[in-house]
């Protein structure tokens, strides 16, 4: 009777409550199973506990039930809000790592690009001044060279006074220099050439010598598009009896046509240096314009690449040499400018830059 009167009242008695709830929960973990996606969850969780779900409904109707049958449905509502929130809270789980999955496979990068590729494929993909710079001590290996290397820390005396450039020698201070701060006496810089290596190479005491040095130098230009303050340059040296500058015209003439082909001529202008005595600019042609004449080599038809000249009696006596028995040439020139040419590279800031895509674009070639 009494339970008639409060099923009339609520128009749902506790046995019909209960049986719906038992109906509202396995349709919500029902669903719950079919969930895809967090769009998804939250249309789940709003139907299953938002404020118009059965559950919300009838936790808000139990104060208005009579005490015995509130506790009842009471138990049965957070029984059903218990099992709801943990069904959801796996779901959720399940949905955020399904979907965090996903992302990471769109959002994948593409190892098919670049230096990952070109390891990869095992071909590699090694930077056009080092890849200049081996052709080059292929090409002197060739003609019969030694290929050495000296520091790139000298003191002032291998730098510029063993070359007889002196204290106060214009070139000294043209080439403005990075000292190191560090107390040593002669005081320390960083090479502004690879001449110093000449020195190096002739106070070891064995002749003849024919070897090159390639190497990285640096002077304190401010970078523009012709240059950087840490590049490269080799270095030729030649130490025999009876060594002429006919040796010095006929060796950059066999290196410039077996680095840049037959078609490339060379030729000597004069010039000064102060270790070489004479001295001459060695020029090529203008790869660009291939002797024409163009804007890169300013109508001449060649490109200045380097010194040269025939090695100063002063400078083979600082090297521990004896002028009157033996004599020899020198040359030396920059890497990084033989790139920008062979590359038509307009502005040399892009070679330390070490741009991937550069490299890879470029891997192929030469
Ligand atoms: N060391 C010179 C420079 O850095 C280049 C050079 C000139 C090297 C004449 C030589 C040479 O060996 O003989 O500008």
């Amino acid at each position: 009777m009494r339970r008639e009167r409060v099923m009339e009242a609520e128009g749902l008695g506790a046995a019909s409550s209960i049986d719906a709830l038992a109906g509202h929960v396995e349709r919500v973990l029902a669903e719950l199973e079919a969930v895809e996606s967090s769009l998804d969850l939250a249309r789940v969780r709003e139907a299953a506990i938002g404020p118009t779900s059965l559950l919300a409904t009838l936790s808000r109707s139990l104060r208005d039930l009579d005490p015995s049958q509130r506790s009842i449905v009471g138990r049965a509502v957070s029984d059903a809000r218990r099992r709801v929130t943990d069904a959801l809270e796996r779901a959720g789980r399940r949905v955020r790592e399904a979907e965090l999955e996903r992302q990471l496979q769109a959002e994948r990068s593409d190892p098919t690009t670049g230096l990952v590729r070109s390891a990869l494929d095992g071909t590699g993909a090694r930077h056009l001044v080092a890849r200049a710079r081996m052709e080059l001590e292929d090409v002197f290996w060739r003609l019969g060279f030694e290929v050495a290397t000296g520091p790139e820390v000298e003191d002032e005396w291998h730098n510029f006074e063993a070359l007889n450039v002196a204290e106060f020698h214009p070139a000294r201070a043209a080439q403005d220099s990075f000292y190191l701060d560090v107390p040593a006496s002669p005081p320390l810089l960083l090479r502004t050439h690879t001449s110093p290596a000449q020195i190096r190479l002739m106070r070891r005491g064995r002749l003849p010598i024919y070897a090159v040095v390639p190497g990285r130098v640096y002077r304190r230009d401010t970078p523009d598009a012709r240059h950087t303050p840490a590049f490269h340059q080799i270095e030729a040296l030649v130490v025999d009896e009876g060594i002429s500058f006919a040796h010095l015209k006929g060796t950059i003439e066999a290196f410039t046509s077996a680095y840049f082909g037959p078609h490339i001529a060379s030729r000597l202008r004069p010039a000064y240096f102060p270790f070489t005595e004479p001295s001459a600019e060695f020029e090529v042609t203008c790869t660009i314009c291939g002797g024409q004449g163009c804007r890169t080599c300013s109508g001449t038809g060649w490109i200045e690449l380097g010194g040269a000249g025939m090695v100063h009696e002063r400078v083979l006596e600082a090297g521990g040499l004896d002028p009157t028995s033996v004599s020899g040439f020198a040359f030396g020139f920059g890497i990084d400018r033989l790139v920008q040419m062979r590359y038509g590279i307009a502005d040399m800031r892009i070679l330390p830059d070490n741009d991937v895509r550069l490299l890879w674009q470029t891997r192929g070639e030469a």
